[in-house]
């Protein structure tokens, strides 16, 4: 089938809600994905941070094939011991403090959930969030989302927001208060345009949270599982909130998401306060558990550290190198933003590297972000690097 035929076919069908780049992926192996004409793409978005062990793993397509022809559902009525693996594992690799969990399909729900449970914990309905910040699309989280471009077609089913300039530690500090539920951050922005906070913000954010009795959410739905060069992004500056939420890589490509919670926090829910069909179902939780051996087997978290600080001196080289072309870069471990001047520019990058054979994500306008599988081969990732570097300074 050509490309003509599948745009003319989903034209007549698919919601148009989405911007199409005019590739039609069929196959996916490690960092490279095949197109339906067999062109072969290095992927430098892991399917957008989700396929941070690559693509289709052999032992994630194992495990998923094994689980799939033993029992894929129940309902949360029953245990099931894929589930109970992966909750302890989660809680493993996750701060003592963070002694519960629930699983969940996608990044957006675990905010959903987390939201809710600050709700309960504290009685209260005021939440504070940061400008840039993402969160994704369910209404709850609108609710906190820090980007007027997805909040304000449903502006009128939203309360207010009470949004703060990321890293403003002062802002954050005056906007919480008594009534304040909780304050829901992402410890490196992602969609935001990778920003790191300045030192000892995340801190500040602890302690004000404590004092008003709000609770501390840090959604590492992109930063999570080795994103950053340490399992979780808070291991940077040590700073343990009340509740954590997990996704994207979480299930290497399988759609299961998370959130923990400290104990003091889950005393506060009763049964029945939260729920869902496909919850932590034995596939889901199977493919978990395949990610975190793979990770764990693979040392994906060093390797991202290591990988990371190599891809980011090449980018401040360049930045510095070429200052009329970006401003610098900005990053943890293979979470990485060159950041260019050119705007116009920047937004035609992903287009043109597909001509390059390579997939790439500008994101916040000028933020060239890179975010590939945590063992993506070093050739592949410099070499298609240089590729882009030159498109930039054509
Ligand atoms: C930090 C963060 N939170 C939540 C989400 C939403 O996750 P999902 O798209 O799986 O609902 C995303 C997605 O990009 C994210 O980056």
């Amino acid at each position: 089938m050509t490309l003509d035929e599948i745009q003319r076919r989903e034209a007549r069908h698919f919601l148009p809600v989405v911007n199409r780049m005019p590739v039609a992926l069929v196959e996916g192996r490690g960092s490279r994905v095949t197109d339906v004409g067999g062109r072969e793409y290095v992927d430098l978005t892991a399917g957008w941070g989700v396929c941070s062990i690559g693509h289709c793993h052999p032992a994630l397509v194992e495990a998923i094939s094994e689980q799939a022809g033993r029992l894929m559902q129940t309902t949360n009525l029953f245990y099931t011991l894929p589930q109970l693996d992966a909750a302890e594992a989660l809680t493993r690799l996750s701060p003592a403090e963070l002694s519960r969990v629930f699983f969940v399909n996608s990044g957006t729900e675990a905010v959903e959930g987390a939201l809710k449970l600050a709700h309960r914990a504290t009685g209260r309905s005021k939440f504070v969030s940061t400008t840039g910040s993402f969160h994704g699309r369910t209404l709850g989280a609108l609710a906190v989302i820090g980007q007027a471009k997805h909040r304000d077609p449903y502006r009128d089913l939203l309360p207010e927001p009470v949004t703060v300039p990321f890293g403003d530690g002062d802002a954050a500090i005056a906007a919480i208060d008594e009534q304040t539920a909780a304050v829901i951050i992402e410890p490196v922005q992602g969609e935001g345009g990778v920003n790191i906070p300045p030192a000892g913000y995340l801190a500040r954010l602890r302690k004000r949270c404590t004092e008003t009795g709000a609770l501390l959410i840090f959604d590492e739905v992109q930063t999570g599982i080795g994103r950053t060069g340490r399992m979780l992004a808070l291991e940077h500056e040590g700073v343990v909130p009340d509740a954590l939420t997990l996704g994207k890589g979480l299930g290497g490509g399988f759609p299961v998401a998370a959130f923990l919670c400290s104990e003091g926090v889950a005393e506060t829910v009763t049964r029945g306060d939260h729920g869902g069909t496909y919850i932590g179902s034995p596939l889901a939780t199977a493919a978990v558990n395949a990610v975190l051996k793979v990770v764990d087997n693979e040392k994906l978290v060093q390797r991202s550290a290591e990988l990371g600080e190599k891809l980011g001196a090449r980018l401040r080289a360049y930045a510095e190198a070429n200052p009329d072309k970006a401003e610098g870069e900005r990053g943890q471990g293979l979470l990485r933003g060159l950041v260019l001047r050119n705007t116009e520019n920047a937004g035609t990058i992903p287009r043109r590297a597909l001509e390059q054979g390579i997939l790439i994500n500008v994101t916040a306008g000028n933020v060239m972000r890179f975010f590939p599988a945590l063992n993506i081969p070093e050739d592949d990732l410099f070499e298609s690097l240089e590729n882009l570097l030159a498109l930039i300074s054509q």
